[in-house]
């Protein structure tokens, strides 16, 4: 099993740039479904979860070959076929496929995401609203099988903001008969970066990225040509490094409009932010201030940057308040952190954290993609050598970070056992 060796304490210093977004390139790629023939699509970050997608649709009889960041989906052969469990098992976000499959095909058959580490993660929204533009939904065998000859448009209103669901309904939707609207919908980035994308294959969608999206039904798409927005939490993470590490680190291809909230809080806590020509300059504090969090839907402080952010507070001059509301179980990097010598009292959702002077490295094992991200901000700050086991999960969503690390100057090593 490979491992990540990080030796901290070191100031980082230079320019990395940022990937295209994880979260916004899966969907995507699912609405390669929506249309035969060629698709292109630019800035695809290379990681495990990129694969996964890449082998769904080839399940489906899609070809996928990527050069660099650019992958070529050709879907002249794709037709109706399962996901198989061994891949949604292995990726949530497989479930994406269900809407474009259900509309294009008229039938979608798909295993049901299972609970997952960081909280149960049902997808009845999804469901509700598949049954509310006409399909027939059962549940045999831990699939998920929806049936409908032809969607129906209609008014749906998300119970709570989802970000896949309204990915899954807006691309059900572009060709189901007249125009659905989704109310509280999701607005994170990724769902408008899908809009976008759906809109330049032809489809009629507006409102992508607000409260209310409107689609309108249409019969045919062409295939996509388009290139990912930059990775919002790739982005936030590396100003956590910098923030850890007191660095000095430009970042480039990243969208800063996309951060509001992560910006502010780093702000606050005296990381400093300078708008350069090439890219956006960080700057870590000497000493952190304490500050508290409570993760929100989209525009809110993201859930996904709630575990590299603790990292921050367990070494700041007080104490720090961390209101998880997204997730039920996305504290299990501090158990990790503890061992590092981090002070943190958690009850349920919430966090108290105590700044302490230093962090301290020790083998950890990292546990969801997010939180092995957090245990890397950790081992580049700590006083010591930390050792990462279960690195997997950081190869599901970051590309080639020891890579980017190692170029700003950091001592990072990735060892087979
Ligand atoms: N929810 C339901 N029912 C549903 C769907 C969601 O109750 O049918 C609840 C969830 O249990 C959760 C909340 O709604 O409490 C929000 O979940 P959401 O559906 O928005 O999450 P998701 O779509 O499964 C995406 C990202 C996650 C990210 C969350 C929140 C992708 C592929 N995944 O998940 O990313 O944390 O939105 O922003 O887009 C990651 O990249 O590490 C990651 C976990």
């Amino acid at each position: 099993m490979p491992k990540l060796i990080i030796t901290g304490g070191k100031r980082l210093s230079g320019t990395v740039s940022i990937s295209g977004a994880k979260n916004a390139a899966l969907p995507i790629m699912t609405a390669a479904i929506l249309s035969s023939g060629k698709h292109i699509l630019k800035n695809i970050p290379d990681l495990i979860d990129i694969t996964t997608m890449s082998k769904l649709l080839e399940t489906f009889g899609a070809s996928v070959e990527r050069d660099r960041d650019c992958l070529t989906i050709n879907t002249d052969a794709l037709s109706y076929a399962e996901a198989p469990y061994e891949l949604v098992a292995a990726m949530r976000a497989s479930v994406l496929a269900l809407g474009p499959m259900l509309t294009r095909f008229g039938k979608a058959k798909i295993a049901l995401p299972g609970g997952c580490r960081i909280g149960a993660r049902p997808i009845n929204l999804h469901l509700l609203a598949l049954e509310k533009m006409g399909a027939k939904i059962s549940l045999e065998e831990g699939y998920v099988i929806a049936k409908a000859d032809k969607l129906k448009g209609t008014d749906i209103f998300f119970e709570t903001p989802t970000v896949t669901g309204t990915e899954n309904i807006m691309m059900a939707a572009v060709f189901a008969e007249g125009a659905t609207r989704l109310n509280n919908s999701a607005m994170e980035p990724e769902v408008k970066d899908l809009a976008d994308a759906l809109n330049s294959m032809g489809a009629k969608i507006k409102g992508g990225g607000e409260g209310l999206i409107e689609i309108e039904g249409v019969t045919s798409l062409k295939p996509l040509n388009y290139s990912i927005i930059p990775d919002r939490i790739e982005t936030g993470t590396f100003i956590s490094i910098a923030g850890a590490t007191e660095s000095d680190i430009l970042i480039k291809n990243c969208e800063i409009r996309h951060l509001d909230a992560v910006i502010d809080k780093m702000k606050e806590i005296g990381v400093t932010f300078n708008n350069e020509p090439d890219g956006l300059r960080v700057i870590g504090p000497k000493k952190i201030k304490s500050a508290n969090i409570k993760t929100l839907p989209y525009p809110g402080f993201p859930t996904d940057m709630q575990a590299q952010f603790m990292v921050l507070m367990a070494l700041s001059d007080g104490i720090s308040i961390i209101k998880e509301t997204i997730f039920e179980n996305r504290f299990m990097h501090v158990p990790e952190l503890q061992r590092m010598g981090a002070m943190i009292d958690t009850d349920i959702n919430t966090a108290t954290v105590k700044g302490v002077k230093k962090l301290t490295g020790v083998p950890v094992v990292a546990t969801d993609i997010r939180a092995s991200a957090s245990l890397i901000v950790a081992g580049l700050a700590a006083v010591g050598t930390t050792y990462i086991d279960k690195i997997f999960h950081i190869d599901r969503g970051y590309d080639k970070i020891e890579d980017k690390i190692t170029r700003l100057g950091g001592d990072i090593k990735r060892v087979d056992d």
